[in-house]
């Protein structure tokens, strides 16, 4: 009986939340109707000087994929060390920090080796004609762009989950089939690092919804302390109060699992501890 009470429960959830928070789960902002493809989802389009575009090349917004940098680097570095917002549009990157090693110059600047390879460099102030083939590299939006990484060769032999990129990406880090950077010399501090405390639940408290089980330790990877602490959440135990449904508005866990880490839609991956 209970077990019935809880699917018709989840269903009346789902659909209070057709309307509004699904289409938010996913996409991030409800402007967009459209699902995101696996490919798309973490897709970030960063346009805020729209004012210089008409006088200046390359006259498009920059579109910056997760996928391809998180199975890299983590979310920590480029967010605590080198400072992108967690919100988008809200980093104001000017090609003058990029010239200067910052933001996307800390690794574009045509030194960096990455896989025995230099990473291409970033904006420049005085270029050549040739150069825009660079530039177009990230002013893509629009344009048709060859890129050197496909999505799907890339991600070809990591484990599969059903939603967001359709990666299991926690997976695939535990199993060592990627392996995130945390520490690039001259940009990141050498910090004491933290233990991790252990696993907690946190309770649904609605009947028959079952609770969740939150891993310390296994955030901690990608996002060090840092990213949620004190931000997100308060470094006590039921001080933060909050419902699932402003997971969906994108608050509390929703800052990160509704358009990086795995969307709110997925709600057996966080609802996994059985009440009855
Ligand atoms: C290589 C650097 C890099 C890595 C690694 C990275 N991010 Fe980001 N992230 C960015 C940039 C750049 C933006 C866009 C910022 C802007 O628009 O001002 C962004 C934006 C975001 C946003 C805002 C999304 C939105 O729609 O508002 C979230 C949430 C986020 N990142 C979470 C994560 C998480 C979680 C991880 C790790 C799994 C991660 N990021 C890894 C660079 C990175
Ligand atoms: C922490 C380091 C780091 C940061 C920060 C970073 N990138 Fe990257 N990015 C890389 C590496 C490494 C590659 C792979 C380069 C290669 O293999 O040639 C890459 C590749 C790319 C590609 C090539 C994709 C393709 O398939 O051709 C684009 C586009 C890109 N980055 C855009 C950006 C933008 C835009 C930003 C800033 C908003 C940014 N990156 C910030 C490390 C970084
Ligand atoms: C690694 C990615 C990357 C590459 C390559 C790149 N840019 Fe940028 N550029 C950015 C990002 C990110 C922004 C911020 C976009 C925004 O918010 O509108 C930006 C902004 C700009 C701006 C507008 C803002 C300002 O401060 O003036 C200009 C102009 C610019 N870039 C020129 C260039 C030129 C010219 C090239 C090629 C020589 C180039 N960029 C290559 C990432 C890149
Ligand atoms: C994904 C986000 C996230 C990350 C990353 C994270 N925490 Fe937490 N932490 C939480 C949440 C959620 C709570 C519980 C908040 C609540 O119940 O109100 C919490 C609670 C705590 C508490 C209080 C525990 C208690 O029993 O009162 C401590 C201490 C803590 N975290 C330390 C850390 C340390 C140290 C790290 C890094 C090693 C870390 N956290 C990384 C989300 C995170
Ligand atoms: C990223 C993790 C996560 C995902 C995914 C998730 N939830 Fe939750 N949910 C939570 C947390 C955490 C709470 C407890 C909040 C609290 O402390 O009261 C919760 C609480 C709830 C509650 C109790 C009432 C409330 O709003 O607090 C219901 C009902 C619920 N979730 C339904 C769902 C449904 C249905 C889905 C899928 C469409 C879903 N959840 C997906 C994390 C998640
Ligand atoms: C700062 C970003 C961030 C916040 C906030 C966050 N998460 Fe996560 N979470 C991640 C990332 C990154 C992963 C790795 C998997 C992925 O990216 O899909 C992950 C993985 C998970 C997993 C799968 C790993 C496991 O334990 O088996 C669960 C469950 C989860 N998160 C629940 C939660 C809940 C519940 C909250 C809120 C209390 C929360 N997360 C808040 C970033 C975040």
């Amino acid at each position: 009986m209970k077990r019935l009470l809880h699917i018709i429960f989840l269903i009346l959830f789902f659909t209070s939340l057709t309307f509004t928070g699904l289409a938010l789960a996913q996409n991030g902002g409800g402007v967009k109707k459209k699902r995101p493809l696996p490919h798309e989802y973490g897709r970030m389009i960063i346009g805020n000087y729209k004012e210089l575009w008409p006088v200046r090349e390359p006259s498009v917004p920059v579109v910056f994929d997760h996928w391809l940098h998180r199975a890299r680097f983590t979310c920590r570095l480029c967010h605590v060390d080198i400072a992108f917002g967690m919100v988008a549009g809200t980093t104001g990157i000017k090609a003058s920090d990029n010239i200067k090693g910052y933001y996307c110059g800390t690794c574009h600047n045509g030194e960096m080796v990455y896989n025995g390879r230099k990473v291409f460099d970033s904006c420049s102030e005085n270029f050549q004609k040739e150069d825009i083939e660079r530039c177009i590299r990230c002013h893509s939006l629009g344009k048709n762009v060859k890129r050197e990484y496909d999505f799907y060769t890339f991600t070809e032999k990591l484990p599969r989950e059903r939603f967001g990129n359709g990666i299991d990406w926690e997976k695939a880090e535990a199993e060592g089939l990627i392996k995130p950077i945390d520490f690039l010399e001259g940009v990141s501090i050498k910090s004491f690092s933290l233990e991790a405390p252990k696993d907690f639940d946190l309770e649904a408290k609605v009947e028959g919804i079952p609770n969740i089980i939150v891993s310390h330790k296994k955030h901690t990877v990608w996002n060090g302390c840092e990213v949620c602490h004190p931000d997100i959440f308060f470094v006590k135990k039921g001080i933060t109060k909050f419902t699932c449904v402003n997971n969906f508005e994108g608050k509390y866990c929703g800052a990160c699992h509704r358009t990086v880490a795995f969307p709110m839609l997925d709600c057996q991956r966080c609802h996994t501890k059985p009440v009855y």
